[in-house]
């Protein structure tokens, strides 16, 4: 049996909690403007998006960072230490006032800044100024700051250049005396993931995603299953694109320091539910951030019972903090309109409980065909960092399967929350998942009161998923799987019981 530390070694994973400034010991999660609203921002859509978190049950879901993106100020003052000025006309009460406001629901607050002369948007950028825009954001109670990377300058290049002015903002940070959740957003140039991690929280690691499951884009070259070196990061890039990005890098996600596959696309329209399914479970098993990216006031009940599913949230917040790794990648020929057929199967180690010396495991298979597909995977394959050629001893024991979308919200149940959170919102009570829940047959997760990690400890089904079969020893798993969707599973060992001796007259 593999011990838990060579099973570290062989995964790349990390077992301890560690963080350059102790944030982010799980991926950050949270939802960020940007994707629904670009610039359209102003208090009010930030005020009402914390409320509907609140509401939704998502903040106790772990959903804690409400996230202001770009279009926020209007230059800097001309004398004194020539401070970044925020839009008083998006924001008439000032920034702190936003910031107390999504605190006083539990939440926190998060801005976004630039390491360069402008952001993206050409607003007022922090190259130079970081020291002095460090201090304004701590003093205005930010808890996170999201960093882009236009208008650099040419500050860029090299990963000696961009890691030494994304440092330059880190000590600013770190300076203020506030805790700060530092989240690098230079799409991957420079390969972030070298150094990221002893200065920042996360790093982007493509450029912006797209709300499509696999079109081509010019505009995001490197777009296939080897594409890793990307000099041109780009935008418009596929849900397929990022996770082919992601394939070449898990080992670098760890604990307080994340590969960020972007916000999460969930509820924009583009893609179908099994892509969303797709997306999200692929968000969850490589370690993102879950930032999302939708507009409430429009929420559907699938939108909703995806971004409520405790079961995959478990496996991305779980203590363990190991990414899963891709195991193998086919082309295939049933092709899309894009001209696109895949399958793909990833694995990667799960904490367990206490009472076992085996891991558990947690299995996505991708159906990238272009129809219902049914897909297999070897425990010789999901297992193979245990040992390779069938050598590992994982594979000659019985693994109970359990479907991590099992518990998903039905679209009743689903549709029963938005319809109790827009009545609290309209009443001012603020306990709608309580009402629901008292009238509800399902139930949702409460992270704030019991961690993700307790949760898993105490065999909560919420999180464990619903076992739907067993794989006996040298098995295999096998899924049948909606075009474009994807199957989820957590591997547990069976527990073995040594055979009782048995007695002479049986013999
Ligand atoms: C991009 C960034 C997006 C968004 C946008 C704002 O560079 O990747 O996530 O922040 O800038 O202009």
């Amino acid at each position: 049996m593999a011990s838990l530390l060579l099973s570290l070694l062989l995964a790349g994973s990390s077992a301890e909690a560690a963080s350059y400034n102790g944030l982010a010991i799980t991926p950050q999660m949270g939802w960020d403007n940007w994707n629904a609203f670009a610039c359209d921002v102003d208090a009010e859509l930030l005020a009402s998006s914390a409320r509907s978190i609140v509401d939704l049950g998502l903040r106790d879901l772990g959903y804690e960072y409400v996230i202001l993106d770009d279009c926020w100020s209007i230059g800097r003052n001309t004398s004194g230490n020539g401070s970044i000025i925020a839009d008083l006309t998006k924001f008439p009460n000032g920034m702190a006032a936003v910031s107390e406001d999504v605190h006083s629901l539990g939440l926190k607050f998060g801005m976004y800044s630039d390491a360069g002369q402008y952001t993206c948007g050409q607003y007022e950028g922090s190259l130079g100024h970081e020291e002095v825009d460090a201090q304004t954001f701590a003093n205005w109670g930010v808890d996170y700051l999201k960093y882009d990377n236009c208008y650099n300058n040419g500050n860029a290049g090299t990963q000696y250049l961009s890691r030494n002015r994304y440092n330059t903002m880190s000590q600013a940070l770190n300076a203020t005396g506030r805790p700060v959740l530092y989240s690098l957003c230079n799409w991957g140039e420079d390969y972030p993931w070298n150094w990221g991690t002893t200065i920042a929280n996360s790093w982007r690691i493509s450029g912006d995603v797209y709300d499509s499951f696999d079109r081509p884009d010019p505009r995001c070259p490197c777009d296939g299953p080897d594409a890793w070196d990307c000099g041109l990061p780009g935008f418009h890039c596929s849900t397929l694109n990022i996770i082919n990005k992601a394939a070449f890098i898990p080992s670098k996600a760890q604990s307080g320091g994340w590969n960020d596959l972007d916000m999460l696309t969930v509820g924009l329209g583009g893609q179908t539910d099994a892509e969303y399914v797709t997306l999200f479970s692929m968000w969850c098993a490589v370690k993102s951030p879950l930032i999302m990216g939708n507009d409430f006031s429009k929420i559907s009940n699938s939108t909703l019972s995806i971004l409520t599913n405790a079961a995959a949230i478990a496996v991305n917040q779980d203590p363990l903090y190991s990414s899963a790794a891709r195991r193998w990648y086919y082309d295939t020929s049933d092709v899309d309109a894009y001209g696109r057929g895949s399958i793909q199967m990833w694995s990667g180690a799960l904490n367990s409980t206490t009472d076992t010396e085996w891991d558990d495991m947690v299995v996505v298979l991708i159906n990238g065909n272009n129809s219902p597909s049914t897909l297999n995977a070897t425990l010789a394959d999901i297992f193979v960092d245990y040992g390779t050629g069938g050598t590992a001893a994982e594979i000659g024991i019985s693994w109970e399967v359990r479907d991590l979308w099992a518990y998903r919200l039905t679209d009743e149940e689903s549709q029963a929350l938005i319809d109790a959170a827009n009545a609290t919102t309209a009443s001012g009570s603020g306990a709608s998942v309580e009402a629901w829940s008292n009238n509800s047959t399902m139930a949702l997760y409460n992270a704030t009161a019991t961690s993700y990690a307790d949760g898993l400890e105490a065999k909560d089904e919420l999180l464990l998923g619903k076992v739907v079969s067993t794989v006996a020893p040298s098995g295999t798993l096998t899924a049948s799987i909606d075009t474009h969707g994807a199957a989820m599973f957590r591997l547990r060992a069976v527990p073995t019981t040594t055979p009782a001796a048995r007695k002479r007259t049986d013999l």
